[in-house]
């Protein structure tokens, strides 16, 4: 009996597999984190083999704790962290370089080339996003130009590029010996080279970026049997039907399929997504237009994505690279040892700033100090400002939508930290809310498979597996709140002031 679903999930910081019943129920999981290798300030890699070999690995756990084979398995889908590069040689599988990360910033000054006297918004019309160092085109661009002989390779047909999605399938369905090269519309709108209208390639952006087109993937919906799988003799003819980036993905598990709705995803970064339907709306407020979801031959539904690059990566921060804490959840115990932020604000632009901002060149700034300030309110601070980068990219949703957002759907990590929910929900003025199965990212790749292989029969279906499992409502002190907003966006601007 093919009674489970199982979800692959790419993230940022590490590979999962997880197993899930009719009812979007957890039934088991596999996990490995992976090395992020940071050889200069601002440069973040991944390695594409230590991934691949993770998740074939975890794949084994998460149906080895359950007890499960293959044949119990309707189907896989796959979900990824979004825009990461990889390219590797077609012929042998063998990436020609680590995987440059969405975070990494190395790109900056091909940004710029590409930019010349048009500006970063000089594509945005046609694929929804601004040029910055985020997105995948310009990495791919770097390899092309700094790996020695990738170009040559890469003209004469050898060189492929994906995201992680692509890799995962790749390797998934064969590999060197027939893997599948395609991915998903919502992969493919975070390139900076997909038609957000006719979802294809866009060959004048591919050739203003020397990236040839042979290196592109095919552009499919995010729910269709793409192939079966291949590599691993675990999953070995179980087809692979979904593929969503890994925010859509989270979309998608919170049931937010209607225009209107939303989910904010708190991970390494936080990811604010608002569905707008069949429209393709552009922002005038710092927002990205991207794919939201494409079911099989059913129309593309769009989205405003507001992208924040650093909010969990900032706990993480305190416990490497600071060692004010040994354990990310430490940083609540500490929080809670002091009254309030002792006047401290925290603007992690680590990577620059991302939404709604776009400001590469924006370093991190920790503001307000005094003597009095001691490791409680550093912490405070730094929780803090994820719900202030949150409620900066909620007003730019309410702004481009007209609607103001009635509440919050959240999910990720850090959503396990109640004194950030509770601060969330007093900052933004509206209540916070988490589901029940808080792995909206796999489920939704979950979903997006199991509803092309008619597992679920159709999202009625997956709208019924939503509950809530608990409300932060917000407290009625506005004019605190706006404060606390005052001071923290003159901290920006401290931010921002930052150039050489
Ligand atoms: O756009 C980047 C995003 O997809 C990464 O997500 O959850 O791996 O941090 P995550």
């Amino acid at each position: 009996m093919t009674d489970y679903i199982i979800a692959l999930d790419q993230g940022t910081t590490s590979s999962r597999a997880i197993i899930f019943d009719k009812k979007g129920s957890i039934i088991s999981v596999g996990q490995k984190e992976h090395e992020q290798i940071m050889p200069r300030a601002g440069w973040v890699e991944h390695d594409p083999i230590e991934i691949r070999d993770n998740m074939r690995e975890v794949i084994g756990i998460a149906l080895g704790r359950a007890n499960l084979t293959r044949h119990d398995i309707a189907a896989i889908g796959i979900t990824n962290q979004r825009e990461t590069a990889v390219v590797w040689d077609k012929n042998t599988g063998i990436p020609v370089y680590n995987a440059i990360v969405w975070q990494d910033t190395r790109t900056q000054s091909i940004v710029n080339r590409l930019a010349g006297d048009e500006g970063v918004e000089r594509y945005k019309d046609i694929v929804g996003l601004p040029l910055a160092t985020y997105f995948s085109g310009t990495k791919i661009v770097w390899i092309l130009e700094n790996v020695e002989g990738a170009r040559e390779k890469a003209e004469a047909g050898d060189l492929i590029f994906g995201t992680t999605d692509t890799w995962v399938l790749w390797n998934l369905t064969g590999g060197p010996t027939g893997g599948i090269h395609a991915t998903d519309v919502t992969n493919a709108s975070r390139t900076l080279f997909m038609d957000l209208e006719t979802l294809e390639w866009r060959d004048d952006i591919l050739a203003d970026f020397g990236v040839p087109r042979s290196m592109m993937p095919e552009i499919r919906s995010s729910s269709e049997v793409y192939g079966e799988a291949r590599d691993t003799s675990l999953l070995r003819e179980t087809p692979v039907a979904g593929i969503l980036g890994d925010q859509q993905a989270a979309t998608f598990g919170q049931a937010a399929f209607d225009a209107g709705e939303s989910k904010n995803t708190y991970g390494t970064g936080n990811f604010l997504i608002f569905q707008t339907g069949t429209e393709i709306v552009k922002s005038e407020n710092g927002l990205l237009t991207t794919v939201g979801y494409k079911l099989g031959d059913g129309p593309t539904h769009y989205a405003l994505e507001g992208s924040i690059a650093v909010t969990g990566s900032l706990i993480q921060w305190l416990r490497d690279q600071l060692g004010i804490i040994s354990t990310a959840p430490e940083v609540e115990q500490l929080a809670l040892s002091v009254e309030d932020n002792g006047g401290v604000y925290f603007v992690p632009a680590f990577s620059g700033l991302y939404a709604p901002y776009w400001r590469p060149d924006a370093r991190g700034a920790i503001v307000g100090l005094t003597r009095y300030a001691n490791r409680g309110h550093l912490s405070r601070a730094a929780l803090e400002a994820t719900a202030f980068q949150t409620r900066e990219v909620l007003d730019a949703v309410n702004a481009d939508s007209g609607v103001d957002l009635a509440e919050l759907k959240v999910d990720g990590g850090m959503i396990a930290n109640d004194t950030l929910m509770q601060f969330q929900a007093d900052i933004l003025g509206v209540p916070v809310v988490r589901p029940v199965v808080a792995e909206t990212t796999a489920l939704g790749a979950a979903y997006a498979a199991g509803l092309a292989v008619g597992f679920w029969s159709d999202l009625d279906e997956l709208r019924a597996n939503w509950q809530e499992d608990k409300r932060w409502t917000p407290n009625d002190d506005v004019e605190e709140r706006e404060r606390q907003l005052r001071l923290w966006k003159k901290a920006v601007t401290k931010s921002m002031d930052w150039v050489d």
